[in-house]
């Protein structure tokens, strides 16, 4: 009943929009095989602190922290570090849990070339601690407050800036309230008396149960996801709203006594939604993840409704992120782009101090909407990506809670309102509710590889299956810009194997062995479509078998104009024209480059089956294809069944030979 309803909203909401898209007929591979996966104790709560050039990674877990080389999965060294026994002791006294008075390490920085800081919740009690590199044990500690959170489940990202971390979590067991800090760490390691905390005000509000996502470095400025409780004013029944947060990375702080609070904090409303009149939109208000790609964020987003597995994602431009943000101060910068607007005057800063939201949202609609059984939970974004047309693309890995992979391929289309996704392909890779902690790419001659880490395991898997296809239309039909088919025979992955003969058009999935094989041009079909359709027969070496040659027609008769039929009309026709047309260039081109025997012309002509030269694969292609119009006509059918009248279609199937 509620999906009934969803869907009715869905449709009604997205009236003609081309976003839509069945993907229940997309391939499900299971990657099991091809993934290398290096497991950690339980309860280790992983975080990744650092990535070394590439190659690297430091994952901080529980008590320890692992240096794991990508390439081989193995495990390089380890530093161990506990909480002290006195941390301990006073942690017993406070808390139930004995998890929480482990040392769960969070932060690293690094301070020369051969020593590193790491700082840990350290049983309640946030610390941090100096390693020199080979050394498994800390050489000193500091207690050092808003360095580390103290509970090990909630999300603290941190980065570097400068000498200093900028860091966003809960740092005091006084308060539940998260701290927004900037603090320099070479000062702070030298112990100099005014090592200058930058902070959120005390006892202000900043943020409202916010759990935070990640946090990101952008020119001058520091964003930061999360998602909070909303305002009495954003009501509309939810209960999270997304948030994006900003501060400048060299903010002097506020004058006289705000000197040491930010003067450039903000947070701002994203928004995701299907936006049709006011009460109907429907807001997609679930953060799960973020994914940065050199211009923009892409937002992975759950509905809260519960039952309805509805997930989307949004993408937004940097540029759209800073001009809303510089916009709510005084301040005029717009003439220099890499600066960072704050509240220059005592008045600005008390106003910012007790409203840091500003009135601007941040609003997108989706390009990608997922309706099934999987939900978002995380999303990393490769930008520009080519195919065999140079045809550009932004690829999207968004990571679900039933271990699944998705990939979704993005058009990239210079508007932001115009840009849709589509379905390539789910790969199957982790265990339900593995809670995926980070993804990330390794890259190694060309070829991107898939880093995944969850709490307790890092795994690398492929980010296409193309050699797993196992004909044609698998391999072209859902579009990965990373497969092309190539020689009438196999699936391969454009960007180990270059082959001149790839092609990423599915019209080319009639084409199979040519060997001994010369085509012949023929009438065209007594039909109103074919008129401009060549249509190709060939000849074939007299020892082979006659075999019959079968060509899929098909017409789909529409009344009702509504977008998505269009496309489906121009899917099934374009295919089928593109199938002969290619047909006979392949053909062609192969005759004419001189490789094949050239056999006599016979008047009986024979025509070898367009069947692949091993004879193993299903006789045609065309059958696929149609079979994969028939699903998307179905599935667009049965959400859009009462908006449209008379739909019929057509096949009919001739034989040549
Ligand atoms: C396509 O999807 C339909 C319904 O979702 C299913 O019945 C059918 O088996 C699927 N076809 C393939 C080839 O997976
Ligand atoms: C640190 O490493 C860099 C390059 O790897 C080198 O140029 C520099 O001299 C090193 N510094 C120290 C103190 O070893
Ligand atoms: C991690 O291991 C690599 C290879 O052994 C080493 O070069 C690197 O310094 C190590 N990193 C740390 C922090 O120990
Ligand atoms: C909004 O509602 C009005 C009246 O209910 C309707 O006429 C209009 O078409 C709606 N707008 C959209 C975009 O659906
Ligand atoms: C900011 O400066 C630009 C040019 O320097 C000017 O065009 C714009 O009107 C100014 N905006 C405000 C709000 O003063
Ligand atoms: C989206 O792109 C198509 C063609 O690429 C164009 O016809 C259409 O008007 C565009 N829509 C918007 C909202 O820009």
């Amino acid at each position: 009943m509620l999906f009934l309803i969803f869907h009715l909203l869905l449709v009604s909401s997205l009236g003609s929009a081309s976003f839509f898209s069945p993907d229940t007929n997309v391939s499900r591979v299971d990657v099991s095989h091809l993934t290398r996966t290096l497991s950690f104790p339980p309860n280790e709560k992983l975080v990744v602190l650092h990535k070394l050039a590439d190659e690297f990674v430091l994952l901080g877990g529980r008590n320890r922290v692992y240096n794991v080389s990508i390439s081989s999965m193995n495990e390089m060294n380890r530093y161990e570090w506990s909480s002290s026994e006195e941390a301990r002791n006073n942690c017993a006294s406070i808390s139930q849990n004995p998890a929480m008075c482990e040392n769960y390490i969070r932060t690293y920085f690094e301070l020369t070339n051969d020593t590193f800081i790491l700082c840990g919740t350290h049983g309640l009690q946030p610390t941090c601690a100096e390693f020199k590199k080979g050394n498994t044990k800390p050489a000193r500690l500091i207690s050092a407050v808003g360095m580390s959170p103290i509970d090990a489940d909630s999300t603290s990202p941190f980065i570097r800036s400068n000498d200093n971390i900028i860091t966003v979590n809960v740092a005091e067991l006084s308060s539940s309230e998260p701290l927004l800090i900037r603090r320099n760490v070479i000062k702070m390691w030298k112990g100099i008396e005014n090592d200058v905390i930058l902070r959120t005000p005390r006892g202000l509000s900043s943020f409202e149960q916010a759990n935070f996502l990640s946090m990101h470095k952008v020119k001058k400025e520091v964003l930061f996801f999360f998602s909070e409780s909303p305002m009495e004013t954003e009501g509309c029944g939810l209960h999270k709203v997304a948030r994006v947060g900003r501060v400048c990375e060299d903010d002097p702080g506020g004058r006289l006594s705000y000197s040491k609070e930010w003067s450039s904090y903000e947070k701002a409303r994203i928004e995701c939604s299907i936006e049709e009149n006011d009460t109907d939109t429907f807001y997609f208000n679930q953060f799960a993840g973020v994914a940065e790609s050199p211009s923009s964020f892409y937002g992975a987003f759950r509905s809260q409704l519960a039952g309805i597995g509805a997930s989307a994602i949004c993408k937004y431009s940097k540029k759209q992120i800073s001009k809303s943000f510089s916009g709510g101060f005084k301040e005029n910068l717009s003439d220099s782009p890499d600066s960072c607007a704050r509240a220059n005057d005592l008045e600005e800063l008390s106003k910012l101090r007790l409203r840091p939201l500003i009135k601007q949202k941040i609003s997108s609609n989706p390009i990608y909407i997922f309706h099934g059984k999987d939900r978002f939970v995380h999303v990393l974004a490769q930008e520009d990506t080519r195919d065999l047309n140079n045809r550009a693309f932004d690829i999207l890995y968004v990571g679900t809670n039933l271990g699944n992979v998705l990939k979704i391929v993005v058009s990239n289309s210079d508007s932001t309102s115009n840009v849709t996704g589509r379905h390539a392909v789910t790969l199957k890779v982790l265990p339900s509710n593995s809670k995926i902690v980070d993804m990330s790419f390794y890259s190694k001659n060309g070829l991107e590889e898939l880093v995944v880490v969850t709490e307790q395991s890092i795994l690398k898997m492929p980010t296409a299956t193309c050699h797993l296809a196992t004909n044609c239309a698998e391999c072209l039909a859902h579009g990965d810009p990373h497969c092309a088919w190539a020689d009438g025979i196999e699936c391969i992955d454009i960007r180990t194997d270059q082959r001149k003969t790839a092609s990423h058009d599915s019209g080319t999935c009639d084409v199979v062995s040519f060997e001994n094989h010369k085509p012949v041009v023929l009438a065209p079909l007594k039909n109103k479509e074919s008129s401009k359709v060549p249509v190709c027969l060939c000849e074939t070496d007299k020892l082979r078998k006659p075999c019959a040659t079968e060509v899929i027609q098909k017409e789909i008769v529409l009344s009702g104009s509504s977008e998505p039929w269009k496309y489906i009309t121009v899917f099934a026709v374009g295919v089928l024209t593109g199938s002969i047309f290619n047909y006979c260039y392949f053909y062609f081109s192969r005759s004419l480059g001189g490789k094949t025997v050239s056999s006599s012309r016979s008047s009986s002509s024979m025509t070898r089956p367009i069947t692949t030269s091993s004879s193993t694969r299903l006789p045609i292609d065309a059958f696929t294809t149609s079979s994969i119009a028939d699903e998307m006509f179905s599935s667009t059918l049965s959400s859009n069944a009462n908006r449209f009248n008379t739909v019929s279609m057509h096949s009919s199937i001739r034989t040549y030979c």
